[in-house]
């Protein structure tokens, strides 16, 4: 087969990107053009500065350069005529004429079709009447579905909950002209999951491409505004092969024929943006063009020669059926901070040369090789895999390696397809919450026998903000047990010499079991000359230079507060330490030293690395427990994860958004991981809970030496 044919390819999004990408696959193809397309898009087509919607400036190109074919993305190329005007001039267009192209266009149309020709759609009425339309909604029940009738750039749709809502939306359409003259569609609110279904429809010919959904609102959990989508995948578990023929047979075969029947044949793409509500399948609307973000998913799947498709397709000729991959896709959008309201561009997007799967251009631009950000979605990274967790990991695992301050992501596409499958999440704050119920009711029996009460000091130096939200909380939770507490705030300027004698005040004292003294402390005062100072008896922190030997020669002392944690929440999820392989990252004295030691007394097997530990990548592969403690955000992704695995992230940083974030990717982690712990609130309530446990070990042991 000779590599000669050359294609022009119209539009600029993420969208064209995928149609780019595709057709270069081809060995057919010797190049592309893409009018405009985007910074992206440059790195595997020829961009040509031509707007998408200059049909005379476009077919001028076309017939200069000689191109074999043409394949039309956006919907507005296809509502001025592009297709019609091709093949006037007897140009080969993948795209519907502006006739067919109606089915998006004009709701009215594809509505009045749908009644017609019995495809099962939302029951509605078309008013151009502000009052008839404000009265017809008034009769009915809420919430009312408003529809503006043409091509809004999808902010032509209003649910409308009351009366006032749809008040307010029906003037903005009918009376203000906001969108130009125009009708609006009232229709019935239809519920149930959401998808898409595209197709390449020639005539009465239908070939099916892989179901997709979409996640139009800005943020996690299906929350915040309206998008113009923020991630994509394909694979719906929730959609059954009946489901699926029903689509297929009762609503895009049928609108086929009846396009054929009423004079304007499809001959492009068909999207199906449909909903499974429990009457059966219904279309919540057509368009006449690929979906956005849909395409970015389901085309890198496309196995057969998508020359061939599209040129197929354009001169109506029958096509083999499609093949596609076997395999499932997720792809995540990057958006500008701020995005869909207003956003700062033109900031400088690194590591995108690192991402191992397809980055699509959405909105970028670029300059002497480096690339900057250039609307609202600029970027979406998509991974393929046998399963969506896989692809999951895969996808967000990569993100990782991108670095823009200015760029947002949501961290759960594909949720409806993910439930079940991610790890279960280790409560923490539940954990710490019993260890402390148990505490209270030891010291309420003391109070009841007419005992001693155990006693906390805790020393804080200066105005740390961290470290008096640290403090308060421990004194809290001292309450909470109903445990005595003594706090002493102490000024930024004491001398450690002061400090010192205070400490030893608390030392001698024979009513106070435990000395906690916060750290950092002030730069004037030696932090180890102070942990010293502590009667080793009383240092409920473990920190003591006595009780650190004690732990590594296995003789009985006060074990550190967040290991001795990390080691219960282990133990919480029942997989039992004894044999298995864990890995601690981060060496450092209270955390990563004594949570090994710790896992080896238990009978594990553990390897030590830190943050540069060059094969840190295929350690972690093994590891049946993963300690994260180095304080560096998103060190672990869900690739390094092995399936299975109990995943412990003690790492606290704050991401660029100031959100407070692990040394774990939870989003990739939490797809391979049996066990993970969330950030915040995963093992910092655990400190807390030991610290009172701690505490009471001092009591006891001072109780029994007397
Ligand atoms: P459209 O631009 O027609 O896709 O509508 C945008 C969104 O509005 C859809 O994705 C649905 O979530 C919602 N929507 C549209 N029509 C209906 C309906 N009849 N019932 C419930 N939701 C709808
Ligand atoms: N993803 C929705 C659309 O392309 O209209």
């Amino acid at each position: 087969m000779a590599k000669d044919k050359k294609v022009l390819v119209v539009g600029g999004g993420g969208r064209c990107h995928a149609i780019v990408d595709a057709l270069m696959r081809s060995p057919q193809v010797e190049k592309v053009y893409c009018a405009p397309g985007n910074a992206g898009i440059a790195l595997q087509a020829e961009c040509v500065p031509i707007k998408d919607t200059d049909v005379p400036s476009l077919l001028a190109f076309a017939r200069e350069k000689k191109v074999d074919l043409t394949v039309v993305g956006p919907e507005a190329s296809l509502a001025k005529g592009i297709v019609d005007a091709f093949r006037s001039e007897g140009l080969k267009i993948f795209g519907h004429t502006r006739a067919a192209t109606r089915i998006e266009s004009s709701k009215e149309f594809a509505k009045d079709l749908m009644k017609r020709y019995d495809i099962p759609t939302a029951s509605y009425r078309c008013f151009s009447d502000y009052s008839e339309a404000l009265s017809y909604v008034s009769s009915r029940p809420f919430p009312a579905v408003l529809k503006y009738d043409g091509l809004a750039a999808g902010k032509g749709v209003v649910i409308a909950q009351d009366l006032q809502e749809a008040q307010d939306a029906l003037k903005s359409m009918l009376l203000d002209g906001q969108f130009g003259e125009g009708k609006v569609v009232v229709e019935d609110y239809l519920e149930g999951p959401e998808f898409s279904f595209m197709s390449f429809v020639s005539g009465e010919e239908v070939y099916p491409m892989p179901l997709s959904q979409d996640h139009k609102r800005a943020f996690d959990f299906d929350k915040g505004p309206n998008t113009g989508g923020m991630g994509a995948y394909t694979c719906l578990p929730f959609i059954t092969d009946e489901d699926w023929k029903e689509a297929m047979d009762g609503i895009l075969k049928k609108t086929a024929s009846a396009m054929v029947r009423e004079g304007c044949p499809l001959s492009g793409v068909l999207y199906g943006g449909l909903m499974k509500t429990p009457q059966g399948i219904k279309v919540i609307e057509f368009n006449a063009r690929f979906g956005d973000p849909e395409t970015e998913v389901v085309l890198p799947l496309l196995e057969s020669d998508a020359y061939d498709v599209f040129s197929g397709i354009a001169c109506g000729e029958a096509l083999e059926s499609l093949k596609w991959r076997n395999e499932v896709t997720m792809g995540v959008v990057l958006a500008s901070k701020g995005y869909p309201g207003s956003y700062q561009k033109g900031f400088e997007i690194k590591g995108l040369d690192k991402v191992q799967a397809k980055v699509f251009h959405m909105g970028t631009s670029s300059s002497e090789g480096k690339f900057y950000t250039a609307g609202g979605r600029c970027l979406m990274v998509v991974a393929s895999a046998p399963s969506i967790e896989e692809a999951g990991v895969q996808v967000y695992s990569q993100i990782r390696r991108i670095q823009c301050d200015a760029l947002f992501y949501r961290k759960d596409i594909a949720h409806w397809a993910l439930e079940g499958k991610a790890a279960q999440v280790i409560d923490g704050k539940a954990l710490s919450g019993s260890i402390k119920l148990s505490v209270k009711e030891t010291v309420g029996r003391l109070a009841a026998e007419g005992k001693r009460q155990p006693c906390l000091a805790v020393i804080m130096v200066g105005d740390n903000p961290a470290s008096q939200v640290y403090v308060r909380n421990k004194v809290k939770a001292a309450e909470f047990t109903s445990m005595r507490s003594i706090m002493e705030a102490l000024p930024e300027d004491t001398t450690q010499e002061a400090l010192l004698s205070r400490i030893d005040a608390l030392n001698r004292d024979s009513e106070v079991d435990g000395i906690l003294v916060q750290l950092p402390l002030p730069r004037h005062i030696d932090e180890s000359q102070v942990i010293s100072a502590i009667s080793k008896d009383k240092d409920v922190d473990g920190f003591h230079i006595l009780n650190v030997g004690s732990l590594w020669l296995s003789q009985d002392c006060i074990k550190p507060c967040t290991p001795a944690g990390v080691i219960e929440l282990i133990k919480s999820t029942g997989i039992g330490i004894e044999g298995k392989l864990a890995l601690v990252v981060g060496r450092s004295n209270i955390v990563g030293k004594p949570v090994a030691k710790l896992l080896l007394d238990e009978n594990a097997t553990v390897i030590m690395a830190h943050s540069r530990t060059r094969n840190l990548k295929e350690l972690a592969l093994q590891a049946d427990i993963i300690v994260a403690a180095v304080g560096k955000a998103g060190l672990i992704t869900g690739d390094m994860v092995k399936k299975g695995a109990v995943v412990i992230d003690v790492g606290m940083n704050r991401d660029s958004d100031g959100r407070l974030c692990g040394d774990v990717d939870y989003a990739s982690a939490r797809l391979r991981a049996s066990h993970i712990t969330p950030v915040p609130g995963g093992v910092g309530p655990m400190t807390i809970a030991m610290l009172m446990r701690n505490t009471l070990d001092c009591y006891f042991s001072r109780e029994d030496k007397e």
